[in-house]
């Protein structure tokens, strides 16, 4: 089943026909890869997973003339749910 940010890409790509290349590689590649890292349920597989999804958010950056908007794993917990 599609989740809502693969509808949201969908719409972008159609959109932004220019963009659809970069696009449809984080759509068919970099989700699913991420979406499996989180279905293992472990945190070593999950922290190299999101190493490489963060990685593909500045590829794709680099690849459509915005590199300066540049992704990085967070480091602080954000959330106050303890
Ligand atoms: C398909 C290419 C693509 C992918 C993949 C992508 N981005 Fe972007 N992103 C862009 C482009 C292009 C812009 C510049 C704004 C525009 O032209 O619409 C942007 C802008 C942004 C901005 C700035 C938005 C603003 O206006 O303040 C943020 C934050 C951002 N991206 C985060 C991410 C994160 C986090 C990921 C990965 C989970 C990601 N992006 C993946 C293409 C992409």
């Amino acid at each position: 089943m599609r989740g809502y940010h693969e509808i949201i890409i969908e719409d972008g790509i159609e959109r932004r026909p220019g963009r659809a290349e970069s696009a449809a590689r984080f759509l068919n590649n970099d989700i699913p890869e991420m979406q499996e890292a989180i279905s293992a349920q472990n945190r070593d597989i999950f922290s190299s997973a999101f190493n490489s999804f963060t990685q593909a958010c500045n590829t794709c950056h680099t690849a459509e003339d915005v590199p300066f908007i540049t992704i990085e794993v967070p480091v602080e917990r954000v959330s106050p749910v303890k």
